[in-house]
């Protein structure tokens, strides 16, 4: 049994089909990021996890429980954190986790000592007293993600969870995501940043217009376009014999150069890197810098779909 279990999901809206026959199953102890770009129909998936909409098709199961007929035991085992911030201005951080911690039935000791918990995990102690209406949209962002930890959930259900918020204010976002992961937990989350997909998704799905194009870790995608990857060696002196050299390891036997620089392109850039320098080295070059380019999930999105994920 999977924590998350998607099958032919469909839901409609109108003429819309907002989600369109999809299936797939999160693993626990996995982060499963679903990337797309706006429209794609994540904010629909996940409201039909969370038990908040029903499917015109196919079924979801959250644990092996139905989400259209078990919504309060599941509700119990996901913290969720909605794309749109859900808290109440006029009162303060503590006062708003008091209030998600009634919501969850959390006896009251256990509330006490996990709102200070909660508060000081996303680095709002300090600030805890004061009505959210001063907070910034970081700091908003960061005390809905404390709410959504409350009461020890099994799953995190998180929709965009970093859009709109400073580097530094991401990075301790995904600080707390992969904690809760390695705790053995579960995550679902969606994003429409490739680089967050990247750098914290055990496996991506990419959604384009109701539907997953693709579906495996960001690594195996990315090797769908294995030809886009490159080594690039930046040299205080190239020689003419290294150029020669270097060519024929390259998959295209040719390589880039301009000045001082070349540009390497091969199928497998880590196993071929120390080769490549070697031969530089042999050669007569001197390196200063070896760098390895890899193509991204969104040059991965770019040649599924043709487009990019903002959508031109
Ligand atoms: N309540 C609704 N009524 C009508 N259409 C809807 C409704 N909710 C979503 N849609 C439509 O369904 C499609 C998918 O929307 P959804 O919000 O799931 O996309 P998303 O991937 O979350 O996008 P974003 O990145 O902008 O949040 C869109 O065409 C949207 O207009
Ligand atoms: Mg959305």
């Amino acid at each position: 049994m999977y924590p998350i279990e998607v099958q032919n999901v469909t839901k409609r809206f109108g003429e819309i089909v907002a989600v369109n026959n999809v299936s797939f199953n999160v693993r626990k102890g996995e982060i499963f990021s679903l990337l797309g770009p706006n429209g794609a129909g994540k904010t629909t998936l996940v409201n039909i996890i969370t038990c908040q909409l029903n499917p015109d098709g196919g079924t979801c199961k959250v644990f092996g429980m139905d989400v259209t007929k078990k919504q309060k035991e599941i509700k119990r085992l996901i913290g969720f954190c909605p794309q749109e911030i859900v808290l109440y201005d006029f009162l303060s951080a503590r006062e708003n986790l008091k209030f998600f911690a009634d919501l969850y039935n959390l006896p009251s000791k256990e509330a006490k000592t996990r709102i200070e918990e909660m508060l000081s995990l996303v680095g709002l102690s300090s600030r805890a007293d004061d009505k959210i209406r001063t907070y910034s949209g970081g700091m908003k962002r960061r005390l809905n993600i404390a709410a959504a930890f409350l009461h020890d959930p099994q799953i995190l259900i998180l929709d965009e969870p970093t859009t709109g918020l400073d580097p530094s204010s991401r990075r301790a976002i995904w600080d707390l995501i992969t904690t809760f992961k390695e705790e053995g937990k579960t995550v679902l989350m969606s994003t429409h940043y490739m680089d967050e997909a990247e750098s914290l998704s055990n496996r991506v799905a990419i959604m384009d217009q109701g539907k997953i194009i693709a579906l495996d870790t960001p690594k195996k995608l990315k090797k769908m376009l294995e030809e886009k990857s490159a080594i690039q060696l930046e040299c205080r002196k190239l020689t003419k014999k290294a150029v020669e050299e270097l060519s024929k390891i390259s998959t295209t036997h040719k390589v880039a150069v301009k000045e001082n620089l070349i540009r390497i392109v091969v199928k497998d850039v880590d196993e071929t890197l120390p080769k490549a320098i070697e031969i530089a080295l042999k050669n007569g070059a001197w390196i200063e810098k070896a760098i390895v380019l890899e193509p991204t999930l969104e040059d991965v999105f770019i040649k599924l779909t043709g487009k990019t994920l903002e959508g031109e």
